[in-house]
């Protein structure tokens, strides 16, 4: 039984996974900080993590029906994200392997997303679309790693619909009602499509928008179809590549109703299939850092030198031991 900890960015979570007869979640709880203006500034952030996370562990046993003392192993998310963030559950993790005297393995929090992804839906070797706000990327397994096949070479899409969304007063996290005022948009602005290669670039897009004239409803739905296009065309290309079929969506911008659409046309055009796992498990949580956790079981120890975290950890950088 792993108890994991998530502390990347604007969420810290604690979820706990059995991995007796078969994987099971037992817990997922999480509290996520919202500047009251502005951007999401690191050091308040990690503030409100400190002052959350005992709670969520007490909570997480208790809605697992388990004592500390249950506990076999426990995870955290190393990386990538913020360092004061960061620092928050790594720190909690210690405390806990040291107090328990139980093994601590710090985890990729991208593949984290991928794998509570295939256990939620039941998908066996997809492209993953992963979109929130500080991460955009396109991920799928080939020879012993998790490849970046695309990715965002400026800001996350979840980040450019937040930037749009203070730009013109909607407040954050702006995703949910921009894809509302979309629905009603009908002229399709001209906006700077920039896929290059593999990857894309979302910051032009933000730059056009700022200066633009215009309803909003009509802003709102040309930066979603533009910006949800480029994604779905590197998705597929990625998928084409591989020779894939399996498109796994992750993330918080994955509940957004048109990326989703978007997403399962190109599939099923290619013969092949979307699967998004439910809300909880798109978003950043503690349940995944736990799963992780007991795929690598193999990898923790009872000594605390491995647990520094990496800001830019990288989802190619972990060899794929457990698949
Ligand atoms: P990470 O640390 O992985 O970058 P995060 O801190 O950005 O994650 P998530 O909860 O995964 O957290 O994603 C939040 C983002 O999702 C925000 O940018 C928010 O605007 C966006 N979002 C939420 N709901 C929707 C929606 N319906 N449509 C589009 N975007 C959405
Ligand atoms: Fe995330």
């Amino acid at each position: 039984m792993c108890l994991g900890i998530e502390s990347t960015a604007h969420t810290v979570g604690v979820g706990i996974a059995s991995g007796l007869e078969g994987t099971k979640i037992l817990a997922n709880v999480s509290s996520s900080y919202s500047p009251p203006s502005g951007g999401i500034h690191p050091r308040e952030a990690a503030e409100h993590h400190v002052k959350a996370i005992h709670e969520l562990i007490e909570s997480s046993l208790d809605i697992a029906g388990v004592d500390f003392t249950d506990l076999d192993l426990i995870s955290f998310a190393k990386g990538p994200g913020l360092g004061p963030c960061l620092r928050v559950g790594a720190t909690a993790a210690r405390a806990l392997s040291l107090a328990l005297k139980r093994p601590i393995v710090g985890v990729n929090h991208c593949i984290a997303h991928l794998e509570i992804g295939k256990m939620i839906t039941g998908c066996r070797d997809p492209v993953m679309l992963y979109v929130s706000g500080g991460n955009t990327q396109v991920i799928s397994y080939q020879w012993g790693r998790y490849r970046i096949m695309g990715e965002t070479l400026d800001i996350g899409i979840g980040n450019l619909l937040d930037k749009f969304g203070r730009r013109f007063s909607i407040p954050f996290p702006a995703g949910p009602k921009i894809e509302e005022l979309a629905k009603g948009g009908e002229r399709m602005l001209d906006l700077p499509y920039s896929v290059k290669g593999m990857d894309v670039s979302f910051s032009g897009i933000f730059t056009s928008l700022s200066s633009m004239q215009g309803e909003l409803k009509d802003l709102c739905f040309s930066l979603q179809e533009t910006a949800f296009a480029m994604l779905v065309e590197v998705t597929e290309r990625a998928m084409a590549h591989l020779e894939k079929d399996e498109v796994l969506l992750g993330g918080g911008v994955a509940s957004n109703l048109r990326l989703r659409e978007m997403c399962s046309v190109m599939a099923r055009d290619r013969g092949g299939e979307l699967h998004v796992p439910k809300r909880q498990y798109c978003v950043d949580n503690g349940a995944m850092i736990a799963l992780l956790g007991l795929l690598l079981e193999d990898q923790s120890s009872l000594d605390l030198d491995n647990t520094k975290i990496d800001q830019n950890y990288r989802t190619d950088d972990v060899e794929v031991t457990w698949l």
